[in-house]
């Protein structure tokens, strides 16, 4: 079950788990018309209407894809919000996507997964958890938040679900087309998501500009806002 299927590294997501031999993949989006091309190149792929600040919705969802073993909590969105003067309403949306809408999916999954046997829940957070770039204010507070993530590790491990934090860098989709650095394919980074969750990773770092990052911040966590604070 991928949410933010539609496009970009959620898209990307969906095509690696095909290559992968997955039985079927649900995949979830705001307007589940914009994956009928995915649906009719391959019947493994479920369509899913799942907007993340709908919390019935997301029930719903969760009733209908009562087989998942597997939740990728990649839909989310990002608004440019200077800490002092950025609209307050984005930042809202922010929280209600990034963080409220992650809880609550995994929320409403964890039990289908543990009824299916256990399986995984992957968060995608962000390198900005460990330093927050400035005009991203409100976002970089929604992925920190999202970190909940570490906390729901300690909850449903008994129960036979793994829980994984991926803290990309910089991928090239949508989100920060705008920005002139130097990005990792969504194809790239999605096939290193996977190979961490293979591998049993907690937290996965998909891609050169994430592990360089988390790095960095290891060596000198001061020096690495800084870093970050000057993007
Ligand atoms: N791109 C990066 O550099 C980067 C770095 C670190 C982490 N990430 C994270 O990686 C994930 C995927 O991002 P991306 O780069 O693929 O961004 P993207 O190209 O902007 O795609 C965002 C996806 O999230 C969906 N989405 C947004 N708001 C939603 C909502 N309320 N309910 C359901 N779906 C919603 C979008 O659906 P619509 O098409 O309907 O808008 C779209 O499918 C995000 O969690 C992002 O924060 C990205």
């Amino acid at each position: 079950m991928v949410t933010g299927a539609n496009r970009g590294l959620g898209r990307a997501l969906v095509e690696s788990l095909l290559s992968e031999d997955a039985a079927k993949v649900y995949a979830a989006a705001r307007h589940p018309e914009t994956l009928a091309d995915l649906a009719a190149r391959d019947s493994r792929v479920v369509p899913l209407a799942l907007d993340l600040t709908d919390l019935e919705q997301i029930s719903r969802a969760a009733a209908l894809a009562a087989d998942t073993t597997l939740l990728i909590n990649n839909g989310g969105s990002l608004a440019f919000t200077d800490p002092l003067d950025g609209d307050l309403a984005a930042v809202d949306l922010d929280l209600r996507t990034n963080f409220i809408g992650t809880l609550a999916t995994s929320r409403a999954f964890a039990p289908v997964i543990e009824r299916n046997g256990g399986g995984a829940i992957v968060n995608l957070l962000s390198l900005v958890v460990f330093g927050p770039v400035p005009a991203m204010a409100g976002y970089s507070a929604s992925k920190a938040a999202a970190s909940m993530t570490q906390a729901l590790r300690a909850q449903p491990a008994a129960k036979k679900i793994t829980v994984h934090g991926v803290f990309p860098g910089a991928v090239d989709t949508d989100m920060i087309r705008a920005f002139p650095i130097p990005k990792t394919s969504a194809a790239d980074v999605a096939a290193a998501i996977l190979d961490g969750l293979e591998n049993g990773q907690d937290n996965i770092f998909p891609d050169p500009m994430a592990r360089d990052g988390h790095q960095a911040w290891r060596d000198d966590p001061a020096a690495f806002e800084r870093r970050m604070a000057s993007m």
